[in-house]
């Protein structure tokens, strides 16, 4: 497995790779997650399996977007590096915190996110689902002047 930053032209691959990991609701279309690719501090990482994308993470400032394992490569603790090693590039621009949204009944990722010290900081209705906002804090005195803006787009997942 190779881990490396993902470019534009991984986009097709994270496309694919996330409509295998969510329902057809909350995967990210072709141009959705362009344009999470094209934010301003956007940057992604991805395991790489024989050339084939078999997990990545995708973050913009203090927001995790998305975090996607392939089905075959799950328990393996992939999820939780990547997830680490976004953190860590947070926490290393300065942020007080990082910041993601979840569906409250995907057990496997509140798992995930619970064990790495995330908590929840806000609960709010998106159609029929209730989605949880989760944020892992950074210690104190690591942080920066900025802040995690609240001004942000709301991120499906
Ligand atoms: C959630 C997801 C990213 C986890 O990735 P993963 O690589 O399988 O997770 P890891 O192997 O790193 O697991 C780390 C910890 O998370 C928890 N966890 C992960 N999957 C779990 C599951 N199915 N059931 C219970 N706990 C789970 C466990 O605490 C696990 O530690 P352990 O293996 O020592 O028990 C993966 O299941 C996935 O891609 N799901 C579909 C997409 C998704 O929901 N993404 C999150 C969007 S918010």
């Amino acid at each position: 497995m190779i881990l490396r930053p993902l470019t534009h032209a991984d986009l097709p691959a994270m496309t694919a790779l996330d409509g295998e990991c969510f329902p057809p609701e909350d995967a990210y279309s072709p141009e959705v997650m362009a344009w999470f690719f094209s934010l301003p501090g956007a940057r992604g990482l991805g395991w790489f399996d024989e050339d084939v994308l078999a997990a990545f993470i995708l973050w913009s400032g203090a927001e995790i977007i998305t975090l996607d394992v392939d089905s075959h490569h799950r328990r393996r603790r992939i999820g939780r590096s990547l997830l680490e090693l976004a953190a860590s590039a947070i926490r290393g621009k300065g942020h007080p915190a990082a910041i993601l949204q979840v569906d409250r009944n995907n057990l496997p990722a509140l798992a995930l996110y619970r064990s790495l010290g995330f908590s929840v900081r806000d609960e709010y209705r998106e159609g029929r689902k209730w989605r949880y906002e989760m944020a892992l804090a950074f210690p104190r005195d690591h942080r920066s002047k900025s802040q995690v803006s609240s001004s942000k787009p709301r991120i499906r997942k």
